[in-house]
């Protein structure tokens, strides 16, 4: 009964998960060769450790060289604690909270992605991130990163990638009959067809349902071609826990025969891309009385609050767009209240300033970082404006209709 690997080379380069257990035997004969001869990755650059830190990935990812981020700044460690019921805190509060934590309950772990992703999409996805994973509401945020950090990073996650392989169209057939028949689609949106709830059944593990991670951590498979080392693909169907041993992709213990035909059906078939929706148009200001109590709760304390907030109520510090985080430098904006918010936050000279001052069209600072988010996530991305909620869904039309009109009625408390 193997349903997770565990392979001897990891322990030995000590890069022992907290979370797994020691106990569980090596199937050596499910471990693919390659998997045995690892090799200890080349050591990082000082260059990229100093990167990792001042980007404060680890607050999200784990990987190599990554350390460990402090407990108050974990966003994704934090949440687990809070989901699993490990968080030291009122019973009452935690079960409050874990009913409102839903858009980063997980990210993806960094530790083997050099065996996994191209050099290439790693560097696209940290300069101009899209959503990979449509059972996850967060997406990589866009960090203040230079062309040559995103090729220092590249290079650090993914020194050596696998040769090319290339798939026979022929074999796509029967891979899309395996496709269905082992309903990697209850875990897998392809493209435009989503991922569905249904069942599936994978080696030792008997027909299930897929769990809140696995769904969360699919990816959707048409980008497949774009992320995965094609030189990997077929290993990786046929047992991915001898690429990556704390993947929660099932091993469905395909023969090389049967994985490329599944590699071949991911690389031919010709899937439509996810729809894109119409930009959300801007409503028209309110006509009835909005106060300061319902944008608050119906916006500021939503999602921009657990970012822009103040130390206490931040449980640790204020935020990155606050007291400054993930590479930026503090913007002292803070959401927490009515009297925070207007106290601006500090532009590029030090100074405070307001964030409703307007811009020739008298669309306000605010607003249009609102906006900037639901262009961001249809890939068009403005330089000078970065889209808010930074790495969460943009607001729906009705709550930017919210702000507007209660900024236009001269933002009453
Ligand atoms: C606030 C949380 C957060 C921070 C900080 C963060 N990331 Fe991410 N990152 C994510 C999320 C969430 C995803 C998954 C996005 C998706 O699948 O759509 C992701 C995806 C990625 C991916 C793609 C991996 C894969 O398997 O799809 C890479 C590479 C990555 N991040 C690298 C980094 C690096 C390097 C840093 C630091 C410079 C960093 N991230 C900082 C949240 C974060
Ligand atoms: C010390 C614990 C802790 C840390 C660290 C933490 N959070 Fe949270 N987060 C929470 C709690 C608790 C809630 C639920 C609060 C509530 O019920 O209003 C929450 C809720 C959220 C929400 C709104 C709910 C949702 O799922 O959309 C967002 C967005 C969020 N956090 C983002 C972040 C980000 C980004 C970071 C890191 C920069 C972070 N959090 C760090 C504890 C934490
Ligand atoms: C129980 C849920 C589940 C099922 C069922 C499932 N997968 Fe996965 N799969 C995952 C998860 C989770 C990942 C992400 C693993 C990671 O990055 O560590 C993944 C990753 C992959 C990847 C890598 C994609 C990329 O772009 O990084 C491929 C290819 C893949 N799965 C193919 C399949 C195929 C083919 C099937 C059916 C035979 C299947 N999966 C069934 C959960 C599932
Ligand atoms: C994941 C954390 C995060 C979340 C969530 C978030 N912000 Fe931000 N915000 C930041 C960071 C970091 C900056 C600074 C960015 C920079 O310097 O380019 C910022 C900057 C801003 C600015 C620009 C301030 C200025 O003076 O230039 C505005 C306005 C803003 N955020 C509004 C919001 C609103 C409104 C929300 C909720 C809808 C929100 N943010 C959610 C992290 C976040």
């Amino acid at each position: 009964m193997v349903s997770r690997v565990r392979i001897l080379p990891w322990i030995v380069l000590g890069f022992v998960a907290a979370c797994s257990s020691a106990s569980e035997d090596v199937a050596s004969d499910k471990i693919a060769p390659s998997a045995i001869a690892v090799k200890p990755a080349p050591a990082m650059s000082e260059e990229a450790i100093a990167l990792i830190k001042r980007f404060e990935c680890n607050r999200c990812h784990e990987g190599e060289n990554f350390g460990v981020a402090p407990p108050d700044k974990q966003c994704v460690g934090c949440h687990r604690q809070i989901l699993d019921g490990n968080y030291e805190a009122k019973p009452e509060l935690v079960a409050k909270w874990r009913s409102n934590i839903h858009s980063l309950p997980v990210a993806p772990s960094l530790i083997s992605i050099g065996k996994k992703l191209r050099q290439s999409w790693v560097r696209s996805q940290l300069l101009h991130p899209v959503d990979q994973r449509p059972g996850l509401e967060a997406t990589m945020p866009r960090l203040a990163m230079s062309d040559a950090e995103a090729g220092i990073f590249g290079q650090a996650l993914v020194p050596q990638e696998a040769p090319e392989e290339v798939f026979s169209k022929q074999a796509a057939a029967q891979g899309a009959t395996l496709f269905e028949k082992f309903s990697c689609g209850s875990c897998h949106s392809f493209g435009a067809s989503k991922a569905g709830g249904g069942e599936f059944s994978a080696g030792s593990r008997a027909t299930a349902k897929p769990s809140r991670d696995e769904l969360a951590l699919a990816p959707d498979l048409f980008l497949t071609r774009d992320r995965f080392q094609s030189g990997r693909l077929v290993e990786w169907l046929m047992n991915p826990q001898s690429i990556d041993p704390h993947t929660l992709m099932p091993n469905f213990g395909f023969s090389r025969a049967q994985a490329t035909s599944l590699a071949a059906y991911l690389w031919h078939h010709h899937a439509q891309p996810r729809p894109v929706s119409e930009i959300p148009g801007r409503l028209p200001a309110l006509e009835r009385e909005v106060r300061w109590d319902e944008v608050f709760t119906k916006v500021f304390k939503t999602v921009c609050w657990h970012c822009h907030s103040s130390k206490e109520l931040a449980l640790g510090d204020g935020g990155p767009g606050n007291t400054g985080g993930l590479g930026f430098p503090a913007k002292g904006l803070d959401f927490s209240s009515y009297q925070a918010i207007r106290s601006g936050s500090l532009g590029k000279d030090g100074k405070r300033r307001s964030i409703f001052v307007k811009d020739a069209s008298g669309t306000s600072l605010l607003v249009r970082h609102l906006l900037a988010r639901q262009l961001e996530e249809r890939g068009q991305e403005s330089p000078d404006v970065r889209g808010m909620p930074l790495g969460f869904p943009s607001l729906s039309a009705e709550q930017v209709q919210l702000v507007e009109s209660w900024i236009a009625q001269g933002r009453p408390q």
